[in-house]
């Protein structure tokens, strides 16, 4: 089927936040020719094309002067099984969570940790996604993209991709890469990775000793639930800033003032501090200003509560990091992508 591009699209229903910016131009790839044709289209238009997923890592303050073009490719396959290693691979459209669902259900585990992420399979290695001790580094097997330069397409090994914390390649180099396809190394039967402490706790109190990938799903998904806002109901984009790392020296100095301060030794001798609990500690949990604010049960999650725009959940966003650095000498780092 050729592409449809519509003018001037409203992408309120296309972006978590619910910002109710315009298109110039949108559309939806359902396959790889698709996504070669609005290339094609945006060039002869003279636009940029702008490619999304889920639109659940994305801080849109103003109309979009380009081609949206929003990922909606489907299919799942396995492509190689002997019995305990598995090679699944799914089309970049896919939604991430319903894909995560079928693995567990096919007795695949390896996904589990990720459960109830919001976006898209073809999203996911963009900001190596990341919960509860896995991230998609950890279990990728591959990716297939369009080189948007040559219009060829190139295969991607684990080692190519520079992963790194809710970082990549292709998040450093948008303009240039489309992924297509991603593969993941999964298994039969279960090798579970356990060391996030309140998932270990729930599993215990009920009563699961030799919990099962669906079982350690089941308690991601309801941690999740209880902490992080529904999209569908609360526009949010998860996490907005990263869990910054600063030199033990500095986090050494604020655990001196706060000895209840979160933070996780890195190998490379550097530490990873909780935003969240710098976010709380400086008395902006929970707190509003007009329509956007700070989730009342996770502070490391901004929300506009219907009619908020862009920028003023930017300026709060400013607000925060000001204070923050006021405060704690940290600076906190946006994580979604900012337009
Ligand atoms: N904390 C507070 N106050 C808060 C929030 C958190 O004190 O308002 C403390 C918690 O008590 C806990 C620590 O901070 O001791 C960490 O909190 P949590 O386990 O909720 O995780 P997080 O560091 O806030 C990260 C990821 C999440 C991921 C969770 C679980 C980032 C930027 N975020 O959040 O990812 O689900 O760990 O692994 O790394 C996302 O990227 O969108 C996202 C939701």
């Amino acid at each position: 089927m050729s592409l449809q591009v519509q003018p001037h699209v409203s992408l309120k229903p296309y972006n978590s936040f619910g910002f109710a910016v315009r298109a110039r131009a949108f559309a939806q790839a359902q396959d790889d020719g698709q996504v070669r044709a609005a290339l094609a289209y945006a060039q002869a238009q003279q636009l940029p094309l702008m490619v999304i997923g889920g639109g659940s890592n994305l801080l849109l303050t103003r109309d979009v002067e380009a081609l949206v073009l929003r990922m909606n490719s489907r299919g799942i396959r396995l492509l190689s099984d002997d019995g305990h290693q598995v090679v699944v691979e799914a089309e970049a459209g896919e939604s991430w969570h319903p894909f995560v669902q079928w693995t567990l259900e096919q007795g695949l585990a390896g996904l589990e940790n990720l459960s109830l992420i919001p976006g898209t399979v073809g999203a996911a290695p963009m900001q190596n996604i990341g919960a509860y001790g896995v991230e998609i580094k950890d279990v990728f097997a591959g990716l297939t993209a369009l080189d948007r330069h040559s219009g060829e397409l190139r295969e991607f090994a684990l080692e190519e991709c520079a992963f790194a914390y809710r970082g990549s390649l292709f998040k450093q180099h948008p303009e240039r890469w489309i992924i297509l396809r991603v593969r993941f190394h999964l298994q039969r039967g279960a090798v579970l990775k356990l060391n996030y402490g309140p998932v270990q706790q729930r599993l215990q109190e009920q009563g699961i000793s030799t919990p099962t990938a669906l079982d350690v799903s089941r308690v991601i998904c309801a941690i999740r639930q209880e902490k992080l806002p529904d999209p569908a109901v609360l526009g949010n984009a998860g996490s907005f800033f990263k869990n910054p790392v600063v030199s033990a020296e500095l986090a050494g100095q604020i655990k001196q003032q706060h000895p209840d301060l979160v933070a996780y030794a890195q190998t490379d001798g550097q530490v990873k501090l909780a935003a969240g609990w710098l976010i709380e500690r400086a008395g902006w949990k929970g707190f509003r200003d007009g329509d956007v604010g700070v989730h009342r049960l996770q502070a490391l999650v901004l929300v506009n509560y219907a009619n908020g725009t862009g920028q003023q959940l930017l300026a709060l966003a400013q607000r925060i990091q000001n204070d923050i650095a006021a405060r704690f000498a940290v600076h906190l780092e946006i994580e979604p992508n900012l337009y």
